[in-house]
């Protein structure tokens, strides 16, 4: 079968460059997209009087029919389709016969792929939202469940702070809080229509891209004709997204690992998230965490690619640009799964709060504390912490926290510290004590969690 372009060629495409040529093999994900494109188009058409009410209603219930026919597998296209903008014109002509040559006035592939991406990245950020929105509640949940259980805080993966596990779900939930944001903010940008753009030009037919615009619920048609057919910034800002989300996933995924660990039990991984050794009958592996911590690098290479293709590409189409897609869809799948997984995940895992207690004495996670404390009685913040610097060097070489330290050893230290001036210096009280906006105390991190249900709710509506 001859393409549709075909009219000034001698020669037939040489069939290895037919099969690199095309696009079809990816872009039919976009069929609906497409037919909701082409039934605005015609729809717009024969409102301007470029085509008769009766072409437009003959091509639109050929459109239909083939939507339906993709969707339930008897429109089935191939290599010699190209993309699936021709696959579904060559199938309209088949369908309504010579009425259906029509379609394809006053506009050109060009602006037609960019309405179809547009249109599907519209779709599955709504859902990436929801997705992520669903996550969110999940954290919220475990948040108030373990707004109370002490943990470890780190910095440098050392012992730093006392702080709570609830505290550690509301700091992850600001991070996906922004994914959500920046999602919101890219779909702003990316909701205007090229439709109409035509090859790079615009058109000499009379048409009304305020209409198409509309009728496909964008907010307004772009601008330039020449950079609605070339831009392709709205799919980068969605990869990035996406590559920001992936990398707070392979954040927490990261620390999934490591709380699983035999060293740290800090939890432990729900069997049906875990997999087994072929070897070692006795290993149960956090598979999950790892391949999403993994998964990450997957979402970077095709933001990455994009960036690549996009480089230096001169105005206005370059065919350069169908390498857009793969990467785009390949970032949808594997983000939208990633958060699917990694929700149930969370949902799933329970902390051994009996095997955090005892590190809690570990590493002297009070001594900015008693410094805070110190400096609250008048003693210099600076000359403070280095008196607590000499509490914990009395406590290594006598072996014991800096709660253990008598009246005797903390006035060898300095003479203006004593048991009674330290007061209650337990990593309860400690914790309790940090309720600055913003910090770890459980009233805090309360406060935290409904200012998170508060927005999640009106998110959700
Ligand atoms: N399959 C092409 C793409 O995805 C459609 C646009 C083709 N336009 C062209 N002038 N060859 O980019």
């Amino acid at each position: 079968m001859a393409a549709l372009w075909s009219g000034r060629f001698k020669k037939d495409m040489d069939s290895m460059v037919k099969e690199f040529n095309a696009s079809i093999g990816f872009d039919q994900r976009m069929y609906n997209e497409d037919i909701d494109g082409s039934v605005a188009h015609v729809a717009m058409l024969a409102k301007q009087g470029i085509v008769t009410e009766e072409e437009a209603r003959v091509i639109t219930d050929g459109l239909e029919k083939i939507r339906k026919g993709i969707a339930d597998g008897t429109v089935v296209f191939d290599v010699e389709d190209e993309d699936i903008h021709m696959g579904i014109e060559s199938r309209l002509i088949e369908e309504v016969g010579e009425v259906g040559k029509k379609l394809h006035t006053a506009r050109s592939r060009n602006d037609q792929c960019q309405v179809d991406a547009r249109l599907y990245l519209k779709k599955e950020i709504g859902e990436m939202i929801s997705e992520l929105e669903t996550m969110e509640s999940t954290i919220l949940d475990k948040a108030e469940k373990y707004k109370d259980a002490l943990t470890v805080g780190f910095t440098h993966m050392q012992h730093a702070q006392p702080i709570t596990v609830g505290f550690v779900f509301m700091a992850y939930f600001q991070m996906f809080r922004r994914d959500i944001e920046r999602l919101q903010d890219t779909l702003v940008r990316m909701d205007l229509c090229p439709l109409g753009a035509c090859a790079l030009a615009g058109t000499t037919f009379d048409t009304d891209r305020h209409m198409t615009a509309e009728q496909l619920g964008f907010r307004a048609p772009t601008e330039n004709a020449m950079d609605s057919v070339s831009d392709r910034d709205y799919m980068i800002e969605f990869l990035s997204d996406a590559a920001i989300s992936m990398m707070h996933i392979s954040r927490w995924a990261e620390e999934f690992v490591w709380w699983n660990s035999s060293e740290f039990s800090y939890i432990a991984l729900d069997d049906s998230f875990c997999t087994g050794s072929s070897i070692m009958p006795q290993k149960k592996n956090p598979d999950m965490a790892e391949l999403l911590r993994g998964k990450c690098g997957r979402v970077y290479g095709d933001l990455m690619q994009l960036l690549t293709v996009m480089k230096g590409t001169p105005l206005a189409y370059n065919k350069d640009f169908q390498e857009d897609k793969e990467g785009v869809f390949d970032a949808v799948d594997t983000w939208k799964a990633s958060v699917a997984i990694f929700a149930k995940m969370l949902e799933n895992t329970e902390f051994r709060l009996d095997k955090i207690e005892p590190r809690l004495s570990e590493g002297f996670l009070n001594a900015t504390d008693i410094a805070e404390h110190m400096a609250s009685e008048g003693i210099p913040f600076r000359e403070a912490h280095n008196i607590v610097g000499r509490m914990v060097q009395k406590c290594e070489e006598k072996g014991c926290q800096l709660e253990e330290l008598t009246d005797e050893d903390l006035a060898s230290v300095d003479p203006r510290i004593s048991k009674a001036m330290l007061g209650d210096i337990s990593v309860k009280a400690c914790v309790d004590a940090r309720d600055s906006f913003g910090g770890t105390a459980p009233h805090e991190v309360q406060r935290q969690i409904d200012a998170g249900r508060a927005w999640l709710e009106k998110e959700v509506g």
